[in-house]
């Protein structure tokens, strides 16, 4: 058993291995209890090292040691030391210049309910190996700093035998290019295949196989077309090609993320592989293509170049996701991505990086590494790329780039050899630069403005933020992109990108006949707290007006949220001159209809108790879900007579089509029919419902209707209709248990807890039940306490078979600390209770130690 404080890995401790591994045999077979694994492994002395002599120190976990030798050489029992965490030959029996390992062990692949190493779902073979699942198969150097050829022959009844790389023959499987363990996969099964073809611009001619259950092979169009679209972009946006002559996609019901990025075998949650316009809607189409992207990408920024260890992941996990999200924006609105990207990160990292959980995009330590694939990491990962990019310029950055892959291919890299790149390339010293990787925190940058005799001085200054964790740090280099603007709505200077680099900065702009009204961090130029205080009519002016979509939104959303904060505590105010103003946007049929959604989709109830915070105000998750459905409604009436209309034009005919046009009419229609539903009593919704032909319809309609309470014939018409399709009955959990009214809430979802297809081991399903509740803040921060024994009820049970998806969804009690006294106290006494489960995991208990500090 594990030992009662688990150690804590330190980035300053990092040291290279005392052996490399050159070559690796695998022989696998396959057995759903007893698995013999059998693996063949050369080591050579880390002539860098100079240390020795070393004894040979094996990772493994959960694996029964048949038989082990050295060179040949049988090992005896008490030559081989296991423990928990691997096994240990003393030096004076490993020959220290080089030497070939053999061992055999047994796994149970069946038991293995963690979905980590080698598992089953539904009667299939599969693996997750990253970050450290690959010494629940066999003992090995499980660090992504050890790269070698791997060999794999899998022995087994299923006709599909998958592994990385070349096929030799059925069962056989050679890669050619040297990985780390965590890329390593297998998979086996009876499976169908979806095959296509794609010929990179230097003439490769590649096979792509997207694997799925019987029955799923109608629903990979979407995934296939996004691969050859995002194989092509690599090439033309970053010179990068495929290099083997396959490529495989699987998918997988149990899953405890989105995808994996294993060289030349890609193992993806089903969720993002298969859709068909019955099944799946726009969100989950446009998710497909985004991940689809993302993990090819990998191929790349991830594969070809690793990380050194684990502290480096924002090395691939920001840049991919940086990368993907640009090929979003290609294929479908810059714009609106801008949008939904701040949207996610502010909904999503903000909350972590101000509360228990806030670490730097490179944590400099951890416990248990699962914990650390956060927001953090990626989409703060991804804000500072994108910075970069901005700071340097677009040539430089795609040459910065050019000399990464020249320099580093094959190597396992630190983020100062990334750095370093841009460094070498653009004469810059970006050491001031590099604190956005090692200092945690959103940084608030607050104006000052002063106007005399033409002259204009914009003074920034960054500063702490509100929960304290930036004080004492060091002024981090922030680009803040300004546009300025005169009464007539025209711009008197050109836009300009000011460095803020230093704690306070006051910039002067000469020669204007009036003081400008700025626009300011257009774009959402860097991941910072803007502290910019305007009047309700600056704002309007630049909702009105502003020539940059980002800050046109962001000067609506402005005004919904001290709106909307000034109504949950209990202000009357008048939305009605926002209202006519929203009113002008939505039916302005020269802007874009999803950015015109995005417009009348009003801020999250989770976003504006974050503004109330910001103004200094403790916020009630009840008065905040009223005053949303309020000001919904004020803005309701200010277009009742536009709505029917609105909702009929934007109608797309024809068959369904998931590109971003149809995508954003629908998105438009149906932001129009939420609207509605507050005037006409359900009635338009409930004839969508029983009408639609299409997922995204049927689906906002159900969410509308269940919002209303007046759910029950379509819930029940819903299940029958679906309860044979996975993905979607995950669905009717989901919306029910996040948009059922708060008072109804916790007895709906006790009672689907107790349903039969309830199946809670698998964690789709269970994200979408318990997620889906708790992330529902009217409803799982109800004030009685009910909400938080019923989330921990499930955590504590989930967390004895799978620890990395308890861990994850620990972090809905991320933002405890922003409630009244009661409510903490409600949740710590919750929290302690977690944190007293004997069997507690390392991932759990990581997490709830940090919420509790
Ligand atoms: N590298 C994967 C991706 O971002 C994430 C896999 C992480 N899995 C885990 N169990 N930590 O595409
Ligand atoms: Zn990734």
């Amino acid at each position: 058993m594990r030992p009662s404080t688990p150690p804590t890995i330190r980035l300053v401790d990092y040291q290279q291995p005392a052996f490399w591994i050159e070559k690796v045999n695998l022989k696998f077979a396959l057995h759903p209890t007893a698995t013999k694994v059998t693996s063949e492994i050369t080591f050579h002395a880390n002539a860098d090292r100079g240390d020795g002599p070393h004894d040979l120190r094996l990772d493994g976990r959960d694996l029964k040691l048949i038989h082990a030798s050295i060179d040949g050489r049988d090992l005896a029992d008490d030559e081989v030391l296991c423990d928990a965490e691997g096994l240990s030959v003393p030096a004076d029996l490993v020959p220290q210049e080089g030497f070939t390992w053999r061992c055999t062990v047994e796994i149970n692949p069946e038991g293995n309910t963690a979905l980590e190493g080698l598992y089953m779902s539904n009667g299939m073979y599969c693996t997750q190996c990253e970050a450290q699942g690959f010494r629940k198969i066999t003992y090995y150097l499980d660090r992504p700093d050890v790269m070698a050829r791997f060999n794999v022959k899998i022995e087994g009844e299923a006709p599909v035998l998958l592994s990385n790389g070349n096929k030799i023959n059925h069962g056989s499987w050679q890669d050619p290019w040297p990985k780390p363990a965590y890329l390593f996969a297998l998979v086996a099964g009876e499976l169908e295949v979806v095959e296509d073809q794609f010929t990179t611009r230097s003439g490769r001619d590649v096979v792509l196989q997207i694997f799925v259950r019987k029955g799923d092979e109608d629903k990979c169009d979407y995934a296939m077309d996004a691969l050859k679209r995002s194989m092509r972009w690599d090439e033309e946006h970053y010179g990068r090609e495929y290099d083997l002559d396959l490529f495989m996609i699987v998918a997988v019901d149990d899953f405890n993320m989105g995808a994996m990025e294993n060289k030349g075998l890609n193992i993806f949650n089903s969720r993002l592989v298969l859709a068909t316009p019955e099944t799946a809607t726009d969100a989950n189409y446009k998710a497909i293509e985004a991940v689809i992207a993302h993990e090819y990408f990998h191929n790349w920024t991830g594969n070809r170049i690793t990380c050194r260890d684990w502290f480096q992941l924002c090395l691939k996990e920001g840049l991919t996701v940086f990368r993907d999200q640009k090929f979003s924006g290609d294929m479908r609105s810059h714009s609106v991505q801008r949008i939904e990207d701040v949207l996610t990160l502010r909904a999503r990292q903000f909350p972590e990086d101000a509360g228990p959980l806030s670490h730097p995009v490179r944590p400099e330590e951890y416990i248990e590494i699962n914990n650390f694939y956060t927001a953090t990491v990626y989409e703060k990962g991804a804000e500072v790329i994108g910075m970069l990019k901005r700071l340097v310029g677009d040539e430089t950055y795609r040459a910065a780039c050019d000399l990464y892959f020249e320099r580093h291919d094959g190597q396992a890299c630190t983020i100062e050899d990334w750095i370093r790149v841009f460094e070498d390339v653009s004469g810059q010293d970006l050491t001031q630069f590099k604190l956005w990787y090692q200092q945690n925190g959103t940084p608030v940058v607050s104006v000052d403005e002063d106007f005399s005799q033409g002259t204009y001085r914009l003074t920034l200054r960054q500063d702490a933020d509100a929960s304290g964790h930036r004080i004492d740090k060091a002024a981090q280099v922030i680009p803040v992109m300004t546009g300025f603007l005169d009464t007539d709505g025209s711009e008197p200077l050109p836009e300009q990108c000011l460095i803020l680099d230093a704690a306070e900065k006051t910039f002067v702009f000469e020669g204007l006949t009036a003081k400008p009204v700025v626009s300011l961090l257009r774009g959402f130029s860097a991941p910072v707290i803007l502290d910019h205080t305007m009047d309700s009519d600056q704002r309007m002016f630049l909702f009105k007006h502003d020539s940059d979509t980002f800050n046109k939104w962001e000067a609506g959303r402005g005004i919904a949220l001290d709106l909307l904060c000034d109504m949950a505590r209990g202000q009357l105010v008048k939305g009605a001159n926002f209202a006519d103003a929203l009113r002008t946007i939505a039916l302005d049929g020269a802007l874009d209809p999803n950015f015109r959604a995005l417009m009348l989709t009003l801020p999250s109830e989770d976003a504006i108790a974050v503004h109330m915070g910001h103004l200094g105000a403790v916020p009630d998750p009840e008065a905040i879900h009223r005053a949303r459905h309020d000001l919904k409604k004020t803005i309701a009436k200010q277009l009742a007579s536009d709505l029917p209309e609105l909702f009929a034009a934007m109608r797309v005919r024809g068959p369904y089509s998931p590109d971003a046009d149809a995508a954003g009419r629908r998105a438009l229609r149906l932001a129009a029919l939420g609207l509605l539903s507050l005037l006409d009593d359900c009635a338009a919704a409930q004839d969508l419902y029983w009408g639609a032909d299409n997922m995204t319809e049927q689906f906002a309609a159900l969410s509308i209707l269940i919002s209303a309470g007046k759910g029950a014939d379509a819930i029940d018409a819903f299940y029958k209709q679906w309860k044979d399709e996975g993905l979607v009955l995950d669905k009717w959990f989901a919306i029910q248990a996040g948009t059922t009214p708060p008072e109804a809430a916790l007895d709906v979802v006790r009672a689907l807890g107790e349903h039969g297809d309830f199946n809670w081991k698998n964690p789709n399903r269970f994200r979408s039940l318990i997620g889906g509740f708790a992330t529902a803040p009217a409803s799982f921060h109800r004030a009685d306490g009910r909400g938080y024994e019923f989330v921990a009820d499930w955590l504590i049970k989930l967390d004895a078979l799978n620890p990395q998806t308890t861990a994850r969804m620990c972090g809905v009690f991320g933002t405890w600390k922003r409630y009244d006294k009661k409510r903490q106290t409600l949740i710590s006494t919750q929290l302690r209770r977690i944190q007293k489960t004997p069997t507690l995991s390392k991932d759990t208990g990581e997490i709830i130690g940090k919420l509790l500090a």
